[in-house]
């Protein structure tokens, strides 16, 4: 369909008229909007500037309520086993005491102090977050020091431990004792979890790509509901009476450091698996026996 174009000069000028009002109604509504848009950009600047500084201020506060937090579990954490060393040294000073009761009291004493000094080293790592000295070894070293450490334990409960060794020349750079330690906790928290004298269950295995080394260790324990699972890796986190809490948090803190991560799942009733992943450093390939 074409417009038919008016040949009268009346309504040619009728038309321009026409068409140079629409024109500047256009112009003027364009402008406007053009103000409009403007107006509501700068809104839009004031609003993302306020939001910024409210999330600011905002992770202040949980910053400063988390440290008020810490500061009180930590208080106590170490109040109670304090407490508990002071009254059985308090017992130690009757001149009544029979020899017996005395050595076994000094014992508990002693097992309380300890507990508190691990606390403070536990505490120490944890505080510090950092991981000193890299070096090259193979993971089957390693792997095989942990079993060491580790079925002597699991005998004593009549809990299963089996290692699935990693290929012979694998090889990883990092903090050795670091890794170790992390691997450590997670192992006996595997142990704590399954069922003593038979029926329990403990593995540990590792595998590798290009870039990362996974360490599996799954139990058949007693698994932990999702609730659980949320507050694992807090710091002081704990369901048991002997535990610090910060086994998790430090292992966490050490595969970070070696730009991996934890990752964790768990059924109730079947049993939980932790993965802790590390990069595999600048040197990939295992150190050979002359290193
Ligand atoms: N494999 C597991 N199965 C079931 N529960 C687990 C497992 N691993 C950890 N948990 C739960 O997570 C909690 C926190 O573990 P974490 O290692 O941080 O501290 P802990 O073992 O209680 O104390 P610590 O490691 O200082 O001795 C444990 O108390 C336990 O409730
Ligand atoms: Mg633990």
């Amino acid at each position: 369909m074409t417009a038919e174009i008016p040949t009268d000069p009346a309504k040619l000028a009728e038309a321009f008229r026409l068409f140079n009002q629409v024109s500047e109604e256009l112009s003027t509504a364009y402008g406007a909007l053009e103000r409009q848009v403007v107006a509501l950009t700068a809104e839009l600047a004031a609003a993302n500037a306020e939001t910024a500084r409210l999330r600011e201020q905002a992770e202040r506060n949980a910053r400063l309520t988390a440290m008020g937090e810490m500061a009180a579990q930590l208080a106590h954490q170490l109040r109670t086993p304090l407490a508990a060393a002071l009254l059985y040294a308090g017992n130690l000073e009757n001149p009544e005491l029979a020899e017996t009761s005395r050595i076994s009291i000094a014992q508990k004493t002693v097992g309380r102090l300890k507990h508190l000094e691990r606390l403070i080293q536990d505490m120490l790592l944890f505080a510090r977050g950092e991981v000193l000295g890299r070096e090259a070894f193979a993971v089957n070293d390693l792997l095989h020091e942990l079993a060491h450490t580790f079925e002597p334990l699991a005998l004593a409960r009549r809990v299963d431990f089996a290692l699935t060794p990693a290929p012979e020349d694998l090889g990883l750079t990092g903090n050795r004792k670091a890794i170790a330690g992390a691997l450590t906790n997670l192992l006996e928290n595997a142990l704590q979890s399954v069922a003593v004298g038979g029926g329990g269950r403990v593995n540990l295995g590792v595998t590798a790509t290009d870039e990362r080394l996974a360490f599996s260790i799954r139990d058949n324990g007693r698994g932990m509901p999702p609730d659980v699972v949320a507050r694992l890796f807090e710091p002081f986190y704990t369901t048991r009476t002997e535990g610090t809490g910060l086994g998790l948090a430090i292992a966490r803190g050490v595969a970070r450091a070696h730009g991996g991560g934890i990752d964790v799942e768990s059924t109730p009733g079947v049993g939980t698996e932790f993965v802790l992943t590390v990069s595999r450093g600048s040197d990939g390939a295992a150190p050979k026996e002359s290193d």
